[in-house]
């Protein structure tokens, strides 16, 4: 039987390298094999505080950019999380049936609400992990690509699963992770020892999908590394950025570590190094980038592939959120007849 996959991107801030090796190259190099769903998550893009003026064009950007990197829409679902109303209801059923501590215990949760005023953190920074949830469990999907920084959040979904499924009978399939054997935590250029996002405003922290090639270059090239002068995968802290410059080198390449180290055995220094890692990145982009100002050339295309998409997600999702009310014991809406 086809696997049943589905993922999403938030459409905040530049989608980065980081986005493309952690979850879009996985889709798309495994896009035959499955059954699959990809949405832009656009509720989750305001569970901090986010630009209405920008939010529509941002996340038709990411749908574009979805596209131009290879995956095809004839054969995978792409849609919008807003235009399924089933998100935000399913997501209401399994809050009520999820408990305030495990919402308290995710680390991304800690992490963002450290960052502001505490009496204005959004109850929806909290509750983001439960509309993923919601997110997968409404496609039954079985598979769920993405880059390690979620492995918390896949965890509490099957939580979160197998609860309902307990309290109300077996409704929803437990979904599981799959990460990138190489890339899976893309680290910053400018500090090898954060994770690489495409919310940083940090110059030289990131290289994001549409930006100028020479720049990609520039911040590949400005890359922090350490004092020495050995080029080598290593666990070791003080050698997180050579190690990060060759993750990203092997992840672009598809090579592995003894083919990365016989590619790179001329390099004389770290700067013959992040020439090599910038060369090949550089050239990874530039498809990406014609593809995308192709596509986006008439926006009405990608809208239409939305639409479509929207048409398609909401088949599932709509029988997924009947199948929860009822098991919950809801009064269900029937057809309007005159009594
Ligand atoms: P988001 O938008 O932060 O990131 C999107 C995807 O990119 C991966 N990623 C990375 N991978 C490797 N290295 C990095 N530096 C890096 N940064 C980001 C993420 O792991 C993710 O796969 N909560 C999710 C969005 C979401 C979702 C879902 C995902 C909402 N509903 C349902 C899957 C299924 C998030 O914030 O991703």
């Amino acid at each position: 039987m086809t696997k049943r996959v589905l993922s999403g991107i938030q459409p905040s801030g530049n989608l980065t390298i980081g986005n493309y090796v952690g979850a879009i190259r996985q889709w798309i190099e495994n896009q035959d094999q499955y059954d699959a769903y990809y949405c832009v998550v656009d509720l989750h893009a305001i569970t901090v505080g986010h630009d209405p003026a920008a939010l529509a064009n941002k996340t038709r950007e990411v749908a574009a950019l979805y596209l131009a990197c290879g995956l095809n829409p004839d054969t995978n679902v792409v849609f919008v999380q807003s235009h399924i109303p089933a998100h935000s209801q399913l997501e209401w059923l399994l809050t009520c049936a999820t408990p305030l501590g495990w919402l308290y215990r995710m680390t991304q949760f800690k992490d963002k609400s450290a960052k502001q005023e505490q009496e204005s953190v959004s109850t929806g920074l909290l509750s983001y992990p439960v509309l993923m949830a919601a997110d997968i469990l409404l496609y039954h999907a079985e598979l769920v690509p993405v880059g390690d920084d979620q492995k918390q959040h896949i965890e509490l979904t099957r939580d979160v699963a197998q609860r309902f499924n307990h309290l109300y009978g077996e409704i929803f399939t437990v979904p599981e992770g799959i990460y990138p054997t190489t890339g899976a935590r893309i680290m910053g250029f400018d500090d090898p020892t954060t994770k690489m996002s495409k919310s940083s405003d940090a110059q030289k922290h990131a290289v994001h999908l549409l930006d100028d090639l020479k720049q990609v270059h520039k911040t590949i090239m400005s890359a922090v590394t350490d004092s020495g002068n050995e080029i080598v995968f290593s666990k070791d802290p003080e050698k997180a950025g050579v190690n990060n410059l060759l993750t990203v080198y092997q992840a672009f390449t598809g090579k592995s570590e003894s083919e990365v180290m016989a590619n790179l055995a001329d390099a004389r220094g770290y700067g013959d190094l992040k020439k090599a890692v910038a060369e090949i990145v550089v050239e990874a982009l530039r498809p990406i980038q014609e593809n995308y100002a192709e596509l986006t050339d008439d926006v009405s295309y990608i809208d239409s592939i939305l639409a479509y998409g929207a048409e398609k997600a909401s088949e599932v999702a709509e029988k997924t959120l009947k199948e929860a009310q009822e098991a919950m014991g809801f009064l269900m809406a029937r057809q309007t007849v005159k009594p």
